[in-house]
């Protein structure tokens, strides 16, 4: 498995992760299967956040509950959580009491100390950049959390949190697919009038931010086609994406996903993949794609054959 820095904490992380969004109907014997595939394939850093599942912090419970991990256990894992959405509503909230207590809940949720990695989980357009840093201040000089992000936010929402918070933020987790790819995508075919491609989605350059800030970038839902409508893998409407993907797969003698997943980590950013599966097999075939070394010529194939232009 590839590592690759995690922003600028000096720590080198695994560049598939698995994502545990899904495993609130799963039993202990499954979760356990699961979480051991992707540590034997070399994932040791799980993805929650305080909403997942159908209760607050139900995801989180359900692992814990299936793991009982040691100590010593959960300190060969790197947790890293979210807060920041209120469920009930919608809506977004980054005041100092909401994300204290979402970070409890998580911790009491998981059974353990500390969270390595505390995520923004979407933009409050109501943020108080100095409410936020005083929440950070007080869960990492607790020792509650040891390393700060956000997730969905743009280049200016960074910079604005940056003016209160003194802490890194080493890791900015938004949508990328090949198929859901503005991130890059706005960036070959910008200044070209006419082209939808050319529409800035993303709040203006946040890759290049990122990469510039030594943010990395975690990737979610990977195998979406777009937001939540089911995955392009073998879908019949992608059928020239797909016919790419059979043959690169056989060309470096990987599964299909791990080729979708390689596209993301073949990008010289150095991103993550956030995995969603909750089957083995796939996390397998995914971890795969860690260091699979597609050429230029065929990250760029893949890219045209999902839809975008190369101008
Ligand atoms: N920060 C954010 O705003 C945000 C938003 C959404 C997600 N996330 C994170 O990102 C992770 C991944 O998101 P995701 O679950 O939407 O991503 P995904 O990995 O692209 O999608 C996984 C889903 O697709 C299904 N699937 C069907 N065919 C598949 C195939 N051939 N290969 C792979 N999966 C297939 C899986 O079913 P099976 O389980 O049956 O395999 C699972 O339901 C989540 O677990 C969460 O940690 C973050």
């Amino acid at each position: 498995m590839k590592t690759v820095p995690l922003g600028t904490t000096g720590r080198q992380v695994p560049n598939v992760v698995l994502g545990l969004m899904r495993i609130a109907q799963m039993d202990d014997d499954a979760v356990r299967t699961l979480v051991r595939t992707a540590r034997d394939a070399g994932i040791d850093f799980v993805d929650h956040a305080d909403v997942y599942g159908e209760e607050l912090h139900g995801c989180e419970r359900r692992f814990a509950e299936a793991m009982q991990l040691t100590s010593s256990q959960r300190e060969e894992l790197t947790i890293q959580s979210k807060a920041g959405i209120v469920p009930d509503g919608p809506y977004f909230d980054y005041s100092y009491d909401h994300l204290v207590s979402s970070v409890e809940g998580s911790l009491e949720a998981l059974g353990t100390d500390y969270l390595d990695v505390l995520l923004l989980h979407r933009p409050d357009a109501l943020v108080e950049p100095d409410e936020v840093a005083r929440a950070f201040d007080h869960l990492e000089s607790s020792g509650k959390v040891r390393a700060f992000g956000v997730s969905n936010h743009t280049p200016g929402q960074i910079e604005l949190l940056k003016k209160s918070v003194r802490q890194p933020l080493v890791a900015n987790q938004v949508q990328l697919s090949i198929t859901h790819a503005p991130l890059v995508a706005q960036g070959v075919a910008a200044n070209m009038a006419g082209l939808d491609q050319s529409a800035v989605r993303d709040g203006g350059g946040l890759l290049d931010y990122c990469r510039l800030h030594d943010i990395t970038v975690q990737a979610w839902s990977p195998f979406q086609a777009g937001f939540f409508t089911g995955v392009f893998l073998g879908s019949e409407e992608y059928p020239e994406l797909n016919a790419v993907i059979d043959r690169l797969a056989a060309k470096y003698d990987v599964p299909a996903i791990a080729i979708a997943t390689a596209w993301i980590t073949r990008h010289p950013a150095g991103m993550q993949v956030v995995l969603g599966t909750t089957t083995p097999e796939r996390v397998a075939g995914a971890a795969q794609g860690s260091d699979v070394p597609l050429t230029r010529a065929e990250w760029y194939e893949l890219f045209r054959a999902a839809g975008y232009t190369v101008p």
